[in-house]
């Protein structure tokens, strides 16, 4: 029999609205520490109508996310994935928190900056907490902070007027300042994990 689901919110910045259901396939196919789960960012773009071989998309937490540009703190040029050395192929080497000042790899590492309003779509996956900063990519906290109004105000920065900005976490984010609420997508993960938020929105033009 088929298994409903129904999604329930508790806050007041959304009206109630339709649900709608998609299915994600795990894991994803890099299996990078906290990567996506497997279509996500397919089905993100179908939902926003952006097409990713058109679309410039900016992922300024990037990992190994799949689609459009990834930039990746410049502390280790490799990591493991189930003992298994991996290289990273970020677009660029840099600081979330300050996107005008990056390596760009595929120049020879010169160094660029992020123009204002460039990406149709920037998606913003951090690590949650500075233990998990440490434990999961060996980053410290001390040396790179995570703080949240100033990687958030360079991600709208460089969102053109009317595109869009996720963000990808698990709690639920407030709306960066200059943005509106577009949609909000609640991921319910394997059993004993904590679910996904990823609030959408789009810059004022
Ligand atoms: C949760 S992972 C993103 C995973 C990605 N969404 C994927 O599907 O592979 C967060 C990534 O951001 C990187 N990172 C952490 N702090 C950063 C910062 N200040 N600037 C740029 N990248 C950062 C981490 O090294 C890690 O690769």
């Amino acid at each position: 029999m088929p298994v409903e689901r129904h999604f329930w919110w508790l806050t007041d910045e959304l009206p109630a609205d339709l649900a709608k259901v998609q299915w994600l396939p795990r894991p994803s196919k890099s299996k990078y520490p906290g990567s996506f789960p497997l279509w996500f960012e397919k089905n993100l773009c179908e939902l926003l109508e952006i097409d990713p071989k058109e679309a410039r998309i900016l992922h300024p937490f990037g990992g190994c996310a799949e689609y459009g540009e990834r930039v990746e703190l410049p502390i280790r040029r490799e990591y493991f994935c189930k003992n298994v050395r991996m290289e990273y192929h970020p677009h660029y080497w840099g600081d979330a928190h300050n996107l005008k000042e990056l390596e760009a790899t595929e120049m020879g590492n010169t160094i660029i900056s992020l123009e204002d309003d460039t990406y149709d779509l920037v998606v913003c996956d951090p690590h949650y907490t500075s233990g998990e900063g440490q434990m999961l990519y060996d980053i410290n906290p001390r040396e790179y902070p995570l703080r949240r109004k100033i990687w958030q105000a360079e991600a709208v920065r460089v969102t053109k007027p009317g595109g869009f900005v996720a963000l990808y976490h698990r709690l639920l984010l407030p709306r960066p300042e200059g943005c509106s609420w577009a949609y909000l997508i609640a991921i319910a993960t394997r059993l004993n994990h904590e679910g996904r938020f990823c609030g959408v929105f789009t810059k004022d033009e």
